[in-house]
C-alpha cells in the first residue's frame, strides 16, 4: 500500500509539472537554427562524474528567449562514467557500427544503425536528437554499446564497473528459484536477451 501511495504521489506532481511547464524542450527545432551541443552543454567534454549537471545555463537561451525553464538531469542507473575519458578517444560510431553490421553487438540495435555515420562525437552515444521533439531513452547510449569496449562480462563482479553493486542489477524474471526452473525448459526462454548480461560464452557449474 505504502508503494501505491508513493506511486500516486509521484503521477500527481508530474501531471501538475506538465500543466505548468510550457512545450517541453525540442532538440529538432534547436539544431534546426545550427546550433552545436557544445554551445548548450558546454561543461560535457570536461565532466569527469556521472553526479555533474551538464544542462545548459538558463544564460544560454537569454539571446533567444525572455524565460527559459531548465529542469534537472533524468536519473541514470549508473554509478560512474566520464564524459571526458571517453570523448579523447574519438568518434565511437564506426565501432557501434562495425559491432552491429558483424552482430557482435548484444542487444537487439532497433533504429540505432543508421545515425553512426555521424562527424559528431555526441552524437554516436546520444542518437536521434535532430528528430527529437522531447529528449528521452531513446536519445541515451544503451548498455551495449559500452560493452562493444567493456566486453570482459562476468556478473556481478563486471557489472560494477559502472553500477552499483546489488539487487537492481538482477532483472525480474530472476526470482529466488529462477536458477532452479531456469533449466528445466519450462520457462520459455528468450535466449537471445541473456547475451547482454551473460556474454555468449560462460560456465557455470558443468551444464555450460
Ligand atoms: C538562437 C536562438 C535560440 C536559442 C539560443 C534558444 N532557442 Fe529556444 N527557440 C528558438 C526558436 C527560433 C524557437 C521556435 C522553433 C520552432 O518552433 O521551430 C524556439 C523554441 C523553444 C521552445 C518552444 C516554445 C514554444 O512555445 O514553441 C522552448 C521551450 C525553447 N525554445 C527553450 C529554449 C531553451 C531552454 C533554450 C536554452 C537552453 C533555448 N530555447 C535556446 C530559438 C532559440
Ligand atoms: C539550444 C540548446 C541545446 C542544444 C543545441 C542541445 N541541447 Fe541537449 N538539452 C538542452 C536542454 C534545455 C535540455 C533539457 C531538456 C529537458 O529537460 O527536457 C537538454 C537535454 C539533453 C540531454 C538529456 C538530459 C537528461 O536529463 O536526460 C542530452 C543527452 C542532450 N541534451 C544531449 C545533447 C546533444 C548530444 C546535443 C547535440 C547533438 C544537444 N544536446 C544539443 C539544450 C540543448
Ligand atoms: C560514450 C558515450 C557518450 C558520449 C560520446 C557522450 N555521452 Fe553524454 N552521456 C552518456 C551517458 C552514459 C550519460 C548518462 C550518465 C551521465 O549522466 O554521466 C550521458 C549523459 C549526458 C547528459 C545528461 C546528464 C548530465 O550529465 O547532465 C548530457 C546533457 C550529455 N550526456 C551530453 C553530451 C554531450 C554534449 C556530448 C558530446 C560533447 C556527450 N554527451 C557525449 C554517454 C555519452
Ligand atoms: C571505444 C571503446 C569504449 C566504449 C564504447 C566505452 N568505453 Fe568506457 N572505457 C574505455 C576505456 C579504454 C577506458 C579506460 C580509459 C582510461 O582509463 O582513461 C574506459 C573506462 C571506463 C570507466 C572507468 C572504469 C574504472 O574502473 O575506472 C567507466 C565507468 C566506463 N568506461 C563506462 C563506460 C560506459 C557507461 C560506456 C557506455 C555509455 C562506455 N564506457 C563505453 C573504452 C570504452
Ligand atoms: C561499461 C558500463 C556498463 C557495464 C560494465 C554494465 N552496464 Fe548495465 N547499463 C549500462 C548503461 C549505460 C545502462 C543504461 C542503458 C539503459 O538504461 O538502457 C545500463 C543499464 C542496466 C540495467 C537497467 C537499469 C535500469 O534501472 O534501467 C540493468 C539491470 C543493468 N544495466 C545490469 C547490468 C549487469 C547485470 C551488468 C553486468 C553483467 C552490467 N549492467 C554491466 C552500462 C553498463
Ligand atoms: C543443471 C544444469 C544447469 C545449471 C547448473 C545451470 N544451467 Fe543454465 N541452462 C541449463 C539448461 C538446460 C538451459 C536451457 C533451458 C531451455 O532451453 O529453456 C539453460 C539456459 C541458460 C541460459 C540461456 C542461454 C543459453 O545459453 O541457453 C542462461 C543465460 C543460463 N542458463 C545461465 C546459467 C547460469 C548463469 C548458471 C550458473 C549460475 C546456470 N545457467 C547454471 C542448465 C543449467
Ligand atoms: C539485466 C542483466 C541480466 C539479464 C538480461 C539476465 N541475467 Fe541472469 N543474472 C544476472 C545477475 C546480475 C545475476 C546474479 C549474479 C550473481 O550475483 O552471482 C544473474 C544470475 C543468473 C543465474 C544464476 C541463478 C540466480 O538466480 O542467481 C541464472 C541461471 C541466470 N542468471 C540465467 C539467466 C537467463 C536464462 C537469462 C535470459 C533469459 C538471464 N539470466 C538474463 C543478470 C542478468
Amino acid at each position: 500500500l505504502a508503494d501505491l501511495l508513493q506511486r500516486l504521489i509521484v503521477l500527481a506532481a508530474l501531471v501538475a509539472g506538465a500543466a505548468a511547464q510550457s512545450k517541453p524542450f525540442s532538440h529538432r527545432a534547436h539544431l534546426k537554427l545550427g546550433l552545436e551541443c557544445l554551445g548548450c552543454h558546454a561543461s560535457a567534454a570536461q565532466s569527469e562524474r556521472v553526479e555533474d549537471n551538464n544542462l545548459p545555463s538558463p544564460r544560454v537561451c537569454a539571446g533567444c528567449h525572455e524565460k527559459a525553464d531548465i529542469g534537472a538531469p533524468s536519473p541514470t542507473p549508473l554509478t560512474k562514467f566520464s564524459h571526458q575519458r571517453h570523448l579523447k578517444m574519438g568518434n565511437f560510431g564506426k565501432l557501434i557500427a562495425a559491432a552491429i553490421d558483424s552482430k557482435t553487438y548484444l542487444s537487439p540495435p532497433g533504429d540505432i544503425r543508421r545515425h553512426l555515420s555521424t562527424a559528431n562525437p555526441c552524437a554516436a552515444c546520444h542518437r536521434a536528437l535532430e528528430e527529437s521533439d522531447a529528449v528521452g531513452k531513446a536519445n541515451m547510449p544503451q548498455m551495449a554499446d559500452c560493452i562493444v569496449c567493456h566486453n570482459q562480462i562476468d556478473p556481478p563482479f563486471s557489472c560494477e564497473q559502472c553500477h552499483a553493486r546489488g539487487p537492481r542489477l538482477r532483472p525480474a524474471s530472476h526470482t529466488r528459484e529462477f536458477g532452479d526452473e531456469h533449466s528445466t525448459g519450462k520457462l520459455k526462454l528468450d535466449k537471445p536477451s541473456c547475451v547482454i548480461c551473460h556474454g555468449r560464452q560462460f560456465r557455470c557449474m558443468g551444464c555450460h
